[in-house]
């Protein structure tokens, strides 16, 4: 039986926030998400979340991410924070033995599946007691730190009590450690808070166990970017800046070209097709999908919701939310476009705007196919536009504007008008 255990009680004090620190979020998704996701991904079913400080908000997010999922999770409340072993010892009632539990902080987000699954199998294969998982750290400040006695290891030392030889070690405890559950308990029984946070460390149990004869191994595995801990603002920025990397690289692979990867957003989870050019300053969320040979940006803010046929351009200072935009359509400039559907090879001019929200509701607004859209139209949704149809600039198109295939209509509110449309 496999359970994995989050620690999440801490009160985030270094983030200065009023919001718990797992619910921070890394490029749109919260750092407890990215946990919980990964757990599921290697296959964890069974859960115990330690909180603390903010747990209402905690557990109403658990309770969303949780829904149509076959799992099981504990919420297991730590009224005050006296240390990661003590956290762990909360979680003793709802754990099965023997079997193994996977603890991780819930301030570990990047952390990869591929590296578990490794320190998952090494720990099987060698039957330990405990398996740290450490990494190398350039700048190794904060973490606790592996001890080694001519390559064994024997303990984890925290930044605070360590040494001055002792803090120029760089291999560092990621925190993510894999237990026989049965042997973690009684060594938890153990540990005292003889240390200068006056905390009951769970790093302390390896100490323990070793004592014990048992067989504890720390194996590093994990990348120092994988296994970073977010304790400040300026942990979540790099966090951040991992996760955008991250993503750029995947679409690369993937064919797409990014022009500027610096200065480009994309959430995990978006789809973008083969060939598709993102230019600069493009903002892209989770769950867009954008088709081939498409062109975004520069300064395209692409939302949730949104789909983008191939052939598409959504070009400068164009805002797209929920809406499914046809093939080949141009919408090169200054644009709101929120719950549209717009045609194939509609051409949407320069300032037009969708107005879908009336102050209580959305409204959708339907484009046909080849429509010529002249600048500055305005759609008071909802509305509907037949394929053909031409606007004059500055027309405004509401519910009671009725339009044939081929139509021209302008003004205020937008009329019909004897023209041919022809277009492109
Ligand atoms: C901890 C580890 C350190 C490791 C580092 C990796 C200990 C003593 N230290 O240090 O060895 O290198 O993580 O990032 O374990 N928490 C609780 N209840 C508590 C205290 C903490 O649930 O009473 C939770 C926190 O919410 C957090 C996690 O445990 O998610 C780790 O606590 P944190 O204070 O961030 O520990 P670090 O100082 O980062
Ligand atoms: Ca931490």
């Amino acid at each position: 039986m496999l359970h994995a255990v989050i620690l999440a009680a801490g009160k985030g004090t270094r983030m200065r926030s009023l919001h718990p620190k797992v619910l921070h979020k890394v490029m749109g998704c919260a750092m407890l998400r990215y946990v919980l996701e990964t757990l599921y991904s290697l296959g964890v079913r069974d859960f115990c979340v330690v909180v603390g400080a903010g747990s209402d908000e905690v557990r109403s997010f658990v309770a969303e991410w949780k829904k149509g999922k076959p799992v099981s999770i504990r919420l297991v409340f730590q009224k005050v924070q006296k240390g990661t072993g003590h956290a762990v010892m909360m979680t003793q009632p709802f754990l099965k033995y023997p079997g193994e539990v996977l603890i991780w902080p819930g301030d570990m987000p990047l952390m990869k599946p591929r590296t578990i699954r490794t320190l998952m199998r090494c720990h099987r294969e060698s039957s330990n007691s405990a398996t740290v998982l450490s990494a190398l750290h350039q700048d190794p400040f904060g973490y606790g730190r592996i001890i080694r006695a001519g390559g064994d290891f024997i303990a984890i030392r925290e930044e605070i009590d360590a040494s001055e030889a002792e803090k120029r070690i760089q291999e560092v405890s990621s925190g993510i450690y894999l237990f026989k559950t049965e042997d973690l308990f009684p060594a938890l029984k153990k540990i005292k808070p003889l240390n200068r946070k006056k905390e009951l460390y769970l790093t302390d149990t390896v100490e323990i166990l070793i004592q014990q004869g048992k067989k504890v191994e720390a194996l590093p595995l994990a990348l120092g970017e994988e296994a970073q801990g977010i304790n400040s603002r300026e942990d979540l920025a790099t966090a951040v800046r991992t996760m955008k990397n991250r993503e750029i690289q995947y679409h690369q692979e993937r064919g797409v070209t990014i022009l500027f990867p610096e200065q480009t957003y994309i959430e995990p989870g978006a789809k973008i097709g083969r060939d598709t050019v993102i230019f600069p300053w493009s903002y892209i969320e989770a769950g867009v999908r954008i088709g081939r040979n498409c062109q975004i940006g520069p300064f395209a803010k692409i939302r949730t919701g949104t789909r983008i046929e191939d052939g598409a351009a959504i070009g400068s200072f164009v805002e797209v939310n929920r809406s499914k935009i046809g093939k080949k359509v141009l919408a090169k400039h200054l644009s709101y476009l929120g719950d549209a559907v717009i045609g194939d090879m509609t051409n949407v001019g320069a300032g037009t705007i969708t107005a879908n929200y009336d102050g209580k509701k959305k409204h959708v607004t339907r484009i046909g196919k080849k429509v010529l859209i002249g600048s500055n139209t305005v759609f008071v949704a909802p509305v509907k536009v037949a394929d053909q149809v031409r606007t004059g600039a500055g027309a405004v198109l509401t519910r009671r504007t009725k339009t044939k295939k081929g139509e021209v209509v302008v003004g205020v509110p937008a009329r019909v008008v004897k023209k041919k449309a022809g277009y492109r």
